[in-house]
This record gives structure tokens, C-alpha cells and sequence, in this order.
């Protein structure tokens, strides 16, 4: 029979984790929040109270939608308040030896039947779910920054994802109002393999002082249509999660494409990760 997820946990409130618990949340399922500290913690519920009090304000919730959506929402510093969930879904940094030491730990705090799935956007998902007791019920479920307001994510199966599980997980994707795609365990999987190689290479034509930040992104908006220009996408990204991507394709592919440009490492040690931080390629108020 199939899993109905009506319980669910996410580890990790940084971007992406805090835009995964409102897409849960709003479509009626109960989530456990979890960050590693009472900071971290604290963090994941502005990013999230932001993020609703924007859709409220432009009229995307309700304000009963509102309450409902933060009633489902259980905040916690302790992982073994996931016990109780069908499914764990992992969005901490993207350091494969710490996604490892997570799954290894959810062995001894979930039931045998709970779904894991992460959200890396490049590491092997197949070296995650092998630090698991059970790699059949681990899966990759990958969302796209703002989650609340992309409408798509990428189903990562390996070799060893049971189909059932797998199933379960596309449907759910479709339940929260997603297009799901299959794709193998491949670095940066379909989106991210395409995307970064086009941010690289932006970004490295600022670096050489070839076209201003301005001009380049102005290019990709007006002249290709695209919502956003290269280098204000990264600062969407962040500079640190962009250059970890990088680096992982790099890494596995050997493909210039993807080595990162100095400069992304360089903005990363000056704290210059972008929106999240104030400063990227662009200042934030
Ligand atoms: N819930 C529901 N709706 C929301 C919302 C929320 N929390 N927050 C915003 N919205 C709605 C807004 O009301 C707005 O709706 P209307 O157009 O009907 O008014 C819409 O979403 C857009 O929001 P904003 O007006 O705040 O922002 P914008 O118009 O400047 O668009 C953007 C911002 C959505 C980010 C758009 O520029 C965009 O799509 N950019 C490209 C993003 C992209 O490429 N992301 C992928 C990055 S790669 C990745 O994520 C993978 C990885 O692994 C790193």
C-alpha cells in the first residue's frame, strides 16, 4: 500500500530547508523542523516567517492559511523528536561526511519503514544511503530555491532505491504541486548539470572585467528571457552552496566547465555569500 507522508521531518533550516518545511507544511502535512542549535534554529523560523509573511501580504495565504500552515510546523533541536515521521528528508550543507553521519544516525531514531530522502544537489546520493543500515529506502528528493515557488523537483533513484519507495516519493512530489522528473545518481543530476556550467562561465566573464555584473545579467533577463541575470541568481543560490556544487561537479567530471572561478572561493573566505548574507555580487538592504 502506498505511504501517505501525513508526518514528516526536515533536517537543516537554511534556505532551502526552510522553503521545503513551508511546501509541506501548506499542503497539510505535519512537520518536524530540526537544526542542530537554538541560533540555527532561531534562523530557520525568520527565514520561513519571512518567506509567509510575504505570500500573505501578496495575497498567496490566507491568514486562516497562514495559522494552519505554522500549526503543522514542530521546531526542535533533538532528532529523536523524528521518530514519529514517515519521512526524513535531509538539507543541511552540502559536506557529503556530515550527510553520511546524519543518515547513519536517523538508523537508530526513525521506524525501519520511514522513507529518507536527501536533498543534495550534486553528492553521490548512492554514498548516502549506503551509510544507512537499509540504503533500499533512501531516495534523492531535490528542490529549487525559492521551494515555495518552483514548481519542480528532481527524484533521485539509485541503484539500490526500493520501487516502491521511489513511487512514493514521485506522488508526493506531485501531491505538494511539483512536476517530478526521474534521474539517475549522477553529479548535479538534470538542472544543476545544466545551470552551473552557464554560471561558471558568467561569472568568470565578470572576473576578467569582460562585461559589468549589470550587463551580464541584463543580457540573460532582456535578451534571453530568463527571470533573473547569472550573477543575481548566484547570490540567490549562495556563493557558498555554489561553490560546493562547482566543486563536486568538478571533481567528478574534470570538465573545465565546472571548475570554479577563483573569485566564488575568494567571496566565500570574505563572507560574501549573497542574498543570505547581505553582499554577493549585489549589496542587499
Ligand atoms: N508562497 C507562495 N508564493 C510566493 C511565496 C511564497 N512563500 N513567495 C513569493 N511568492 C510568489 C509571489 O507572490 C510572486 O507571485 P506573482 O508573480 O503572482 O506576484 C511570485 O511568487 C514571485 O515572487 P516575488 O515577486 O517575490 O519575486 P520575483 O518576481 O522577483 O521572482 C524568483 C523571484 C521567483 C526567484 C524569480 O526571479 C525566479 O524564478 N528566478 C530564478 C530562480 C532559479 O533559477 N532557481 C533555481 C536555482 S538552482 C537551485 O535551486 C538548485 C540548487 O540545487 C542550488
Amino acid at each position: 500500500m502506498a505511504r501517505d507522508f501525513t508526518s514528516v521531518g526536515v533536517i537543516g533550516l537554511g534556505t532551502m530547508g526552510a522553503g521545503i518545511v513551508e511546501v509541506f507544511a501548506r499542503n497539510g502535512i505535519d512537520v518536524v523542523a530540526v537544526e542542530a542549535g537554538a541560533e540555527a534554529l532561531a534562523h530557520g523560523r525568520e527565514v520561513l516567517a519571512a518567506s509567509t509573511g510575504r505570500a500573505l501580504r501578496r495575497e498567496k495565504l490566507t491568514q486562516d492559511e497562514y495559522d494552519a500552515l505554522h500549526a503543522h510546523i514542530r521546531y526542535t533541536t533533538d532528532l529523536a523528536d523524528l521518530a514519529g515521521c514517515q519521512l526524513v528528508l535531509e538539507a543541511v550543507p552540502e559536506q557529503l561526511e556530515l550527510k553520511k553521519e546524519i543518515f547513519a544516525r536517523l538508523d537508530e531514531v526513525v521506524s525501519p519503514e520511514a522513507v529518507l530522502a536527501t536533498n543534495t544537489s550534486s553528492l553521490p546520493v548512492t554514498e548516502i544511503a549506503v551509510a544507512t543500515r537499509n540504503p533500499k529506502r533512501v531516495v534523492g528528493m531535490h528542490f529549487f530555491n525559492p521551494a515555495p515557488v518552483l514548481q519542480f523537483v528532481e527524484v533521485i533513484r539509485t541503484v539500490v532505491t526500493a520501487e516502491d519507495v521511489f513511487d512514493d516519493v514521485k506522488a508526493l512530489a506531485e501531491r505538494l504541486g511539483k512536476q517530478p522528473v526521474v534521474v539517475g545518481d549522477k553529479a548535479g543530476f538534470i538542472a544543476n548539470a545544466l545551470l552551473f556550467g552557464y554560471l561558471n562561465h558568467a561569472v568568470s566573464m565578470y572576473e576578467s572585467r569582460y562585461a559589468t555584473r549589470e550587463d551580464l545579467d541584463a543580457a540573460m533577463r532582456y535578451g534571453c528571457g530568463y527571470p533573473m541575470g547569472p550573477l543575481a541568481l548566484l547570490d540567490l543560490i549562495g556563493l557558498d552552496t555554489a561553490y560546493e556544487i562547482l566543486d563536486t561537479m568538478y571533481r567528478q567530471g574534470r570538465d573545465r566547465l565546472h571548475a570554479p572561478s577563483p573569485i566564488i572561493k575568494q567571496m566565500v573566505s570574505a563572507g560574501m555569500l549573497g542574498r543570505k548574507s547581505g553582499r554577493g555580487f549585489y549589496t542587499y538592504a
